[in-house]
């Protein structure tokens, strides 16, 4: 394996991710653990990331010499690389920098380079650059502004630009060739070869009792209901619980999807409960509160029901597992109720399965374990349901306006082939009103916003160009079908400044 030095950001995981999608299984590591696992003897090399901070600012982020001393290949991207320039005795200084698309020019035929051609584009974000690399160190490209694009030295290399990035059209093959070329990582590493050892694990955890998984249709809940039954069978307790904030339809399938994989769905209708007491309320984080509380309430009355349950199976992912260990004093922009975990009080062992795997990689495990392209393709879907895509006070009435009008917008990219293209795709709804005509009456009616977008993580994201026809079907049909609406119109604005969601 191959560790990724943290230095804050979302580099390291794009660099996790670009490795594992070319099969180079990679873990992220804080600065501090960095040594110590670095010396294990299956780590084949270790990569520092880029980062927001500047090597010479006090308290940036650091790691100790003795990494240098190791003797394993290192490859510092960005602030790495700079910091490597720095550690090692070059100079690092507050330049012009370099922003977007750039053009290098590869100097040296080095094995980190191979497939590359003599120019290459490549994606840098720099305002710092190394001006003199430290003793012994090469230059091996640079950039069109005379910057040191990559340096190395023996095994430690260091590289201005991005490779992580799409944006870097080589930057995938680049890694790939630090880690086969460089460090000599033979392993392919594929997510669909660990549900063996998934569910081994799962078996050994799980000793005794039974488990109890609450499934929401998502992805990643379907592969930990799935893994786990095959881990324990009928020990294996999925509960559904059924908020009235789903998509039309949603509950219905997932309690058939699950029997028809032999796997008996606990279905547990609390629509009234969370209705009522959402009625009115207009704040999106109290929204989220209460939606939270009573999730736990339910889910605890639940729990009762199901004496010999020991263990709960989360479908945690590896970026939360990440950032709730090492993001100190990042800004909460939304509270994620269901990425807290529930309330510790419930004093149940917690099994992740899907711990160590991103989103991508659980829907090849999805695909692997023979799940229907819904569910393998099935969008993002927050928690707290369509409650946060309502903008003012929530009532029955804007709820089933927004829930008709996404499941139009769906079909509507489903027939264009678009919906599985894009990261999400829904509608919104709000109090302003705009006149309109229906059927030469003049009617107030609500506005409905279409939100669409591409992404990779959802850390940021860009709305998507659709075709005007695709805009125009959506529109006429959410006029015609839903009486209270005289508007449609799209969002066009990325993350950030926005968000995905309006709440
Ligand atoms: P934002 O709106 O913050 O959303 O750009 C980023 C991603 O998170 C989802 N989201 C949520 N998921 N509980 C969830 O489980 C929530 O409260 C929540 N709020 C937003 C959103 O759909 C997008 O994929």
């Amino acid at each position: 394996r191959i560790v990724v030095v943290n230095f804050g950001g979302q580099y390291a995981h794009l660099i996790a991710r670009r490795l594992r999608e070319r099969g180079v299984y990679t873990e992220i590591v804080t600065p501090e653990d960095a040594v110590e696992i670095a010396k294990a003897p299956d780590v084949k090399a270790i990569i520092l990331s880029g980062g927001p901070s500047s090597v010479y600012q006090e308290g940036a982020p650091d790691v100790p010499d003795e990494l240098f001393a190791i003797g394993k290949p290192i490859l510092g991207i960005c602030y790495g690389h700079q910091l490597i320039a720095k550690k090692l005795g070059g100079l690092v200084r507050r330049g012009k920098g370099e922003y977007g698309k750039t053009l290098v020019r590869v100097l040296v035929n080095d094995h980190i380079f191979d497939t590359w051609e003599s120019e290459e584009i490549v994606w840098m974000s720099h305002s710092d650059y190394v001006a003199q690399p430290p003793e012994g160190f090469t230059i091996l490209a640079v950039s069109e502004n005379g910057y040191v694009a990559a340096m190395k030295k023996d095994y430690i290399y260091g590289v201005q630009f991005h490779p992580e990035v799409v944006h870097t059209p080589k930057g995938g093959v680049l890694l790939e060739n630090f880690a086969r070329k460089i460090a000599g990582v033979k392993h392919v590493w594929k997510p669909e070869d660990q549900i063996g050892k998934l569910i081994e694990e799962i078996r050994k955890e799980v000793k005794d009792g039974d488990i109890i998984i609450g499934v929401s249709g998502g992805v990643d809940s379907t592969v930990v209901a799935v893994l786990v039954h095959m881990a324990v069978g009928e020990r294996a307790k999925a509960v559904f619980i059924d908020h009235g904030l789903f998509r039309e339809g949603e509950p219905e399938q997932v309690v058939k999807l699950l029997n028809s994989l032999g796997i008996k769905v606990y279905y547990v209708d609390a629509r009234e409960r969370f209705l009522k007491r959402l009625e009115g309320v207009s704040d999106c984080e109290e929204k989220r509160r209460i939606i939270g509380e009573t999730f736990a309430e339910v889910f605890t009355e639940t729990l009762s029901k199901f004496p010999e349950v020991k263990y709960l199976a989360q479908g945690t992912l590896y970026p939360d597992v990440i950032e709730s260990g090492a993001v100190k004093g990042a800004d909460k922009i939304k509270s994620h109720h269901n990425v807290g975990g529930l309330p510790r009080w419930f004093n149940l062992k917690l099994i992740e399965p899907l711990r160590e795997f991103y989103k991508d990689e659980v829907r090849k495990l999805a695909r692997a374990l023979g799940l229907p392209d819904e569910v393998v393709y099935r969008h993002p879907f927050p928690g707290p349901g369509l409650a946060v895509r309502i903008i003012g006070p929530f009532t029955r009435e804007k709820l089933e306006i927004v829930r008709k009008a996404t499941k139009i917008i769906e079909e509507e990219l489903e027939k264009g082939g678009i919906l599985r293209k894009v990261w999400q795709a829904f509608a919104v709804v709000g109090d302003d009103k705009w006149v309109g005509v229906k059927g030469d009456r003049r009617t107030v009616g609500y506005i409905v916003t279409i939100r669409v977008v591409e992404s990779e993580d959802a850390m940021t994201a860009d709305w998507s160009r659709l075709p005007y026809e695709v805009i125009e079907r959506i529109s006429t049909r959410i006029t015609s079908e839903i009486p209270q609406v005289t508007m449609v119109t799209y969002a066009v604005t990325t993350k950030p400044p926005s968000t995905i969601e309006p709440c």
